[in-house]
């Protein structure tokens, strides 16, 4: 919560009154290309002859399915399983829209897809459940004022806890939860640690999933990332007995190198690190979240219009506009636990993002994109998978963030 005071100062801002003048459109546009994609997408939702882009993990494939992305290559939807690891990415855009315009056809197609979903709450075999169902079902509660979605979102708690190891104090981020020779987290993992967090507080939400989350934040903040603050991606850890918490292996993972720092990566620490401040108010992480931050927005590499390169050691490369849209949400979340320049500057920063990204070089016209809000997304570069195109979690904080600012910003 800010004061009507603050709001006002803060709205003098030339940059921030424009963003403000700007949402009522951007939020009309954006409903427009979601109702596009939801009609494409509708026919297709059982469709099991629907070639699985990737398969994930072990799971049946012919389940149902849910939009993703965008081929640009053949101009098709890239629909994928319901245990893809974006897969509420699509109903939570969806449950955002609702929140921005009111419009029941958004709440009720938001239900629609959200309940498709449904099953990721017995899945123990990876951590995005987390953010899967928290961004669904999560936001299904909070709009809806309902209690119907506590059980599922306490089973998915229980599901993820599963993929704890008391001994590292870490959640298993990437890998079958018996493997011994690997334990592999990723700064990706930070952002399941809200659904745990927020179901430790439901009626009979059991204290140990805040436990675990905090336990795991605390690990990855000590061992994650390098002196500047920037982020590895995969860390392995030693499960022998008497190496316990040892690294014993880093990997590049998504990013360029183990020595420079994958955008996305660098994003998901700082938003992840201010939502475990939100919750646990250990000014540990919110030294941390700042810390995280300061080697995105004052990095040589950083260009001036906010969107990163895709990793902060590739300069001139492709950008990344889902690593701005994460990005821009978590600085607007850190801006509000810190008073006067010290939070301003996030807030600043955050706003010189999302008017990037509001404008025509990455905000798609309707008809392209496949519809999807923003363009020029990387998804994996090294495996050569999604190199500049539409990300549905690109959407997803993009937002997500607008909202927050609309909130800061006194409406
Ligand atoms: N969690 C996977 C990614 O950010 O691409």
């Amino acid at each position: 919560m800010i004061s009507a005071v603050l709001a006002a100062a803060a709205l003098a801002c030339p940059q921030e009154a424009k963003l403000k003048a700007m949402l009522p459109e951007v939020f009309a546009k954006s409903a427009a290309h979601y109702r596009a994609i939801d009609a494409a997408a509708t026919p297709l939702m059982n469709a099991g002859d629907v070639k699985e882009a990737v398969p994930h993990g072990d799971k049946p494939h012919g389940e149902r399915r849910v939009p993703h992305g965008w081929d640009a290559k053949t101009g098709k939807l890239d629909m994928r399983s319901i245990y893809w690891w974006t897969s509420g990415h699509f109903p939570g855009a969806l449950w955002y829209l609702y929140e921005a315009t009111g419009d029941g056809f958004f709440r009720d197609r938001a239900t629609v897809w959200t309940e498709s979903i449904a099953p990721n709450s017995k899945v123990s075999d990876n951590h995005d459940v987390g953010f899967i169902m928290n961004c669904s079902f999560g936001n299904a509660r909070r709009l809806l004022k309902t209690d119907k979605y506590d059980a599922i979102l306490k089973e998915t708690a229980d599901s993820l806890s599963k993929r704890f190891n008391p001994g590292l104090g870490l959640l298993r981020s990437w890998g079958d939860i018996r493997e011994k020779k690997n334990f592999l987290v990723i700064p990706d993992n930070m952002m399941n640690l809200e659904l745990l967090e927020e179901a430790a507080k439901l009626p009979g939400g059991e204290r140990r999933f805040a436990d675990i989350a905090r336990s795991h934040a605390t690990k990855t903040m000590a061992h994650h990332f390098r002196a500047d603050g920037g982020t590895y991606h995969v860390l392995n850890y030693d499960q022998r007995p008497g190496f316990h918490g040892a690294v014993q292996e880093i990997r590049r993972g998504q990013g360029l190198s183990c020595e420079t720092a994958w955008s996305r990566g660098q994003s998901w620490a700082i938003y992840g690190y201010a939502m475990m401040y939100r919750e646990s108010k250990d000014p540990a992480y919110l030294a941390f979240a700042q810390k995280v931050s300061d080697f995105a927005i004052n990095n040589p590499n950083m260009p001036e219009d906010g969107v990163p390169y895709w990793d902060f050691g590739a300069p001139g490369e492709e950008r990344d506009s889902s690593a701005a849209s994460i990005m821009s949400s978590g600085l607007l979340e850190l801006s509000t636990f810190l008073p006067g320049e010290k939070g301003a500057k996030y807030r600043a920063f955050a706003v010189r993002q999302l008017l990037s990204l509001c404008s025509d070089a990455y905000f798609a016209k309707p008809g392209e994109n496949g519809d999807w809000l923003l363009k020029h997304g990387v998804g994996h570069k090294p495996a050569g998978s999604e190199i500049d195109t539409p990300l549905d979690y690109g959407d997803y904080y993009f937002l997500e963030a607008l909202l927050r600012f609309r909130r800061l910003a006194g409406e």
